[in-house]
C-alpha cells in the first residue's frame, strides 16, 4: 500500500510517499525559515500564502522522487491538526481535492501524536528487526508542545503528562531572541553551547514535584531574561555561549528526569523521543546515557524525521486505513486541541 503524506500545520510544506506503512520512498521538506526569520518568528498569514504556493510543486516532486503518479496512491494521509488554522486550511484543502478527483481514501492525521511513529520509519537499508516494539513512552517535543505519550499500538495512545505553559522548542526559540540568535533559535542554541559552559549560570531546573509528569518552560526563559538585564551590557560571545549551555543543560535535564519517571510510572521499557526539539544533540546524548543505565530501549529518529516530515502523517494514516477506521477517531485525543 502506498500512502502520500501531506503536512502543513505550520511553516514547512511538506510531502511524503511510503509504502507499507514504514518503507520511505520520498520525503520532501520546502522551509519557509528565510521568510519567517525576517519577523523573528512565524506569520501565520505569510505560512499560508508559502504553502498555497509550494503545496503542488513539494507533493509533485515527492510523486516523481517515489517514482508514482497519484493513480499508484493507495490512501492520503493530511495533518489535520494541532497547527495555524490556515496553513492547515492549505493541507487539507488539497488532499480533499486530491482524494475526491482520483478518487483516494484519505485520512486526518493529528500531527502530535504521528511525531513519535517517526520511529517506524525506514529508508530500506536498516535492518526492520530492530525497530521500536509497544507497549512505548514517547516524548514529544516540537515547536508548540511537550509531552509524553504513552501508545500501546499506533492507533492507541494516551497523554501522560504536557506542558503547563511553555513548550521546550518555544524555550529555545524565545530565549535564542533574548540572546540576538534569530529565528529559529533551536538548533543554533545547540551549536552554540557545544563551546559553553553549562554550568556558568545555575539556571533553575522546574521538576514540580516529584513523579509530576507535567511540564513547565516559562519560569527558564524568564530567568534568561533577568540574567540578561543584570548583566547591565550586552553579553559577549563567550557569555551567549555559557548562557545557552546553561540554559540548554537546564531545558534536557527537566526532558531527561521526566521520561524516566514516565517510564517508571507507565512501567514501559520502550522510549522514543521526536519532534523538532529531539533533534538537540545533548538531549539525545543524554536520553541515549541515561536509557543505557536504566536498561530502557531507546529510539530517536534521525534529525530530518524528528523535525517537521509528511512520511509520519503518512505511516499514521497507512495504519489508520489498514485497520478499517476512518479519519480523526484515531487520533482524538482531549488533551490536544485542533
Ligand atoms: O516539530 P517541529 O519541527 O515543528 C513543530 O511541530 O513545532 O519543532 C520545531 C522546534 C522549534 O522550536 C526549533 O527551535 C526546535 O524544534 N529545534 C531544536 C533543534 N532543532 C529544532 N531545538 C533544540 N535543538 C535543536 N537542534
Ligand atoms: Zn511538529
Amino acid at each position: 500500500m502506498l500512502i502520500l503524506g501531506i503536512e502543513t500545520s505550520c511553516d514547512d510544506t511538506s510531502a511524503a510517499v511510503v509504502e507499507e506503512g514504514t518503507l520511505v520512498r520520498s520525503s520532501v521538506v520546502s522551509s519557509q525559515d528565510e521568510i519567517h526569520g525576517l519577523y523573528g518568528g512565524i506569520v501565520p498569514e505569510l505560512a499560508s500564502r508559502r504553502h498555497i504556493e509550494m503545496i503542488a510543486p513539494v507533493v509533485g516532486e515527492a510523486l516523481d522522487r517515489a517514482g508514482v503518479t497519484l493513480d499508484g496512491i493507495d490512501g492520503i494521509g493530511v495533518t489535520v491538526g494541532p497547527g495555524l488554522v490556515g496553513s492547515l486550511l492549505i493541507g487539507l484543502s488539497f488532499a480533499k481535492a486530491v482524494g475526491y478527483a482520483k478518487a483516494i481514501p484519505f485520512v486526518g492525521v493529528n500531527h502530535i501524536m504521528a511525531h513519535p511513529l517517526a520511529a517506524f520509519l525506514t529508508s530500506g537499508s536498516e535492518d526492520p528487526l530492530v525497530g521500536p516494539e509497544f507497549p512505548l513512552l514517547a516524548l514529544v517535543v516540537s515547536g508548540g508542545h511537550t509531552s509524553l505519550i504513552l501508545y500501546e499500538g499506533f492507533n492507541t495512545a494516551r497523554v501522560v503528562g504536557c506542558t503547563r505553559d511553555d513548550a521546550a522548542g518555544e524555550a529555545f526559540d524565545k530565549v535564542a531572541k533574548l540572546l540576538g540568535l534569530g529565528y529559529p533559535g533551536g538548533a543554533v542554541i545547540d551549536r552554540l553551547a557545544r563551546e559553553g559552559d553549562a554550568k556558568a549560570v545555575p539556571f533553575k531546573r522546574t521538576y514540580l514535584e516529584r513523579g509530576n509528569l507535567e511540564f513547565s518552560f516559562s519560569g527558564i526563559k524568564t530567568a534568561v531574561l533577568q540574567h540578561l538585564k543584570k548583566l547591565e551590557r550586552k553579553p559577549t560571545e563567550d557569555e551567549i555561549k555559557d548562557i545557552a549551555a546553561s540554559f540548554q543543560e537546564a531545558v534536557v535535564d527537566v526532558l531527561v528526569r521526566k521520561v524516566q519517571w514516565g517510564a517508571e510510572e507507565t512501567g514501559v521499557n520502550t522510549i522514543v523521543a521526536a519532534g523538532g526539539v529531539a533533534c538537540n544533540s545533548r538531549l539525545r546524548e543524554r536520553l541515549s546515557v541515561m536509557a543505557g543505565v536504566e536498561g530502557f530501549k531507546l529510539f530517536i529518529p534521525p534529525p530530518a524525521f524528528c523535525s517537521d516530515n509528511a512520511a509520519m502523517v503518512a505511516l499514521s494514516a497507512f495504519h489508520t486505513l489498514r485497520e478499517g477506521n476512518e479519519g480523526l477517531s484515531l487520533n482524538a485525543n482531549p488533551n490536544l486541541e485542533i
